[in-house]
């Protein structure tokens, strides 16, 4: 991927899409070959390593502190990254200090406005952008979203989607997400790539996905490309 790109990685489910997620954040070992981040190997270390490399995502399934409000779920992200900075305090004041940061990123996202309600409370759709703001909180160079707007309606998932075109233009942010709507995908990514049963089996602009005769055939149907 080239940096400051957005790529989106499509296939059936069951295709090894969160399975590549796993393997790029160090959650699994590749088997073999191995995942480069700037110029330097990355798989083989641990999770928390390859956050600090600079690689922020969130997951399928929520992953937030339903009984904390929204802003407490930011500012313990941001406190668990300044922590274990040698130079935490300077980094913080640097941010004007973790609640301003906190209040920032929950801006960024739109929940500027719900930052004392518990994030149990919060839509659906909302949650998952308490977990955007949460992976944000790392300051990643590469943002990986799987399934984003999972779960959510068409209206939510467009707003979402420009939210994080959005974020990703204003800090230079690479992007690579999973989702399933093809509208979505094809109307945010520079390149996507398809996968099949744990194979690529095309990579390409959107243009170059939409006409090749293999991923029409394979998985999205000729009627949805035509
Ligand atoms: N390259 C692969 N080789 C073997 N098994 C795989 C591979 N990628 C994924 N799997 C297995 O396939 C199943 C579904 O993979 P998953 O990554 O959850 O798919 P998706 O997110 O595309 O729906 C998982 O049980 C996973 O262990
Ligand atoms: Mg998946």
């Amino acid at each position: 991927m080239a940096k400051g790109e957005i790529r989106a990685i499509i296939g059936p489910n069951g295709a090894g899409k969160s399975t590549l997620f796993n393997v790029m954040t160090g959650l699994l070992p590749p088997d073999c070959g191995q995942v480069i981040f700037n110029g330097a190997r990355i798989s083989g270390l641990p999770p928390h390593r390859i956050i600090r490399r600079g690689i922020g995502r969130s997951f399928q399934i929520t992953n937030i502190f339903p009984r904390m409000s929204v802003f407490e779920n930011v500012q313990v992200a941001l406190f668990a990254m300044h922590r274990k900075n040698r130079d935490s305090f300077s980094a913080a004041r640097k941010f004007g200090g973790i609640e301003e940061e906190t209040l920032f990123i929950l801006d960024e996202v739109g929940l500027a406005d719900k930052t004392n309600s518990p994030a149990s409370v919060l839509s659906h759709g909302d949650q998952k952008r308490l977990e955007i703001a949460i992976s944000l909180a790392s300051r990643p160079m590469l943002l990986m979203l799987d399934e984003p707007t999972a779960g959510m309606s068409r209206f939510e998932s467009r707003s979402t989607v420009e939210l994080l075109k959005k974020i990703a233009a204003a800090q230079g942010l690479t992007l690579i997400f999973t989702e399933h709507d093809m509208d979505i995908v094809f109307g945010i990514s520079h390149k996507i790539t398809v996968l099949q049963q744990g194979t690529v089996i095309a990579d390409g602009t959107p243009e170059e996905i939409r006409n090749n005769p293999e991923v029409k055939r394979a998985y999205l149907g000729e009627e949805i490309l035509d």
